[in-house]
């Protein structure tokens, strides 16, 4: 079935817009049922992601951005590997575990100067057990994920904590300069890309007690790392000594990933960074922090956020009440 696609010229939208500095500022769409937010260029390519053929031994890592996705997929790459640390050194995360639809995200004119253009078909190549990354929602995700059945693994963020982590997110990679209320203002409004944040996270939610599901928080891996490899590697039907998992939540530890070339992408910044098109002092792996939405945003922001996460929890249990 052909995915529906409307053009969003909202006011908010084009507001904000106007403060990318490049990339995410060429039009955006609506995609599907729920209306996911994506750049114009992207209803080229919808359907090929639709069709994308899955395998039945891939792991899939879904998330909203900025929710803790290269966290997990560096600990999820290690698990299904084995814990190969020399493999994972050898290769940058984005060629171990790519992110399948970024190429697509782009305008020709853009795609042709980025090393991620090719990434789709770079995926289709790759040895199996392949771990993939997407940020689609449900509904936009490969249609075979519902046949095939691979695991898929969803991660979820408190949405004040995303939102200050995606405003800085796009000040690095789109030399966003608009404020900072203007971003969470258009995230609470679903304006910025993958939005609706409610129905990207809920609507795995509601899978969670499926076999082939596992529905984690960015807060559990916060609060106890080790559980959580241990819970990971269990569902991905791996065991590891104590020594190995310990050793694991080392190697993931916020200051060990800061300074491992392999997974904090710097190298993809630098050269922004020297053509004054990026913060020279903003980093991909940030603050790491759990509450940090709370100390970045006005309290009257706080508010807004509070009420919206309330009203969309209403009546359901909440995602966050998880033990590991
Ligand atoms: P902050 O911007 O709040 O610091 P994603 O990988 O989905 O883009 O998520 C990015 C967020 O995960 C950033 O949050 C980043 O700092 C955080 N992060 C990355 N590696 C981490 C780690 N090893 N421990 C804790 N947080 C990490």
């Amino acid at each position: 079935m052909d995915i529906k696609v409307v053009p969003d010229d909202g006011p908010l939208l084009m507001e904000l817009t106007q403060h990318m500095g490049f990339r995410f500022n060429r039009g955006s769409c609506r995609f599907g049922p729920k209306g996911c937010l994506l750049p114009a260029p992207y209803t080229d390519h919808v359907q090929k992601l639709k069709n994308f053929e899955v395998r039945e031994d891939d792991v899939w890592i879904v998330t909203f951005p900025k929710c803790g996705t290269t966290w997990s997929q560096e600990m999820i790459w290690l698990l299904i590997h084995d814990l190969d640390y020399e493999g994972a050194k050898a290769q940058v995360l984005l060629k171990r575990s790519p992110y399948v639809e970024f190429g697509y995200m782009l305008a020709a004119e853009d795609r042709e100067q980025s090393s991620t253009k090719d990434i789709f078909e770079y995926a289709t190549t790759l040895p199996s057990p392949r771990c993939l990354k997407s940020h689609l929602p449900l509904q936009l995700l490969p249609d075979q994920l519902w046949t095939k059945k691979p695991k898929i693994i969803y991660v979820a963020r408190e949405p004040k904590d995303a939102a200050v982590s995606y405003y800085h997110h796009n000040r690095l990679l789109c030399n966003y300069s608009g404020s900072d209320e203007l971003f969470y203002e258009a995230f609470l409004q679903n304006s910025v890309m993958y939005s609706p944040f409610w129905d990207h996270v809920l609507d795995f939610w509601k899978l969670r007690d499926q076999p082939n599901i596992l529905f984690y928080t960015y807060e559990q891996m916060k609060e106890n790392l080790p559980a959580m490899i241990r819970k990971v590697a269990k569902f991905l039907d791996k065991s590891f000594t104590d020594e190995q998992v310990a050793q694991l939540a080392e190697h993931l530890d916020i200051k060990n990933m800061r300074v491992n070339p392999s997974v904090n992408m710097e190298d993809r910044f630098k050269k922004l960074k020297d053509e004054g098109k990026a913060p020279e002092d903003l980093h991909f792996i940030r603050k790491g922090e759990v509450g940090g939405g709370r100390k970045a945003m006005p309290p009257e922001m706080v508010a807004k956020f509070d009420s919206w996460t309330k009203q969309h929890l209403s009546g359901i249990e909440s995602p966050w009440t998880q033990t590991t």
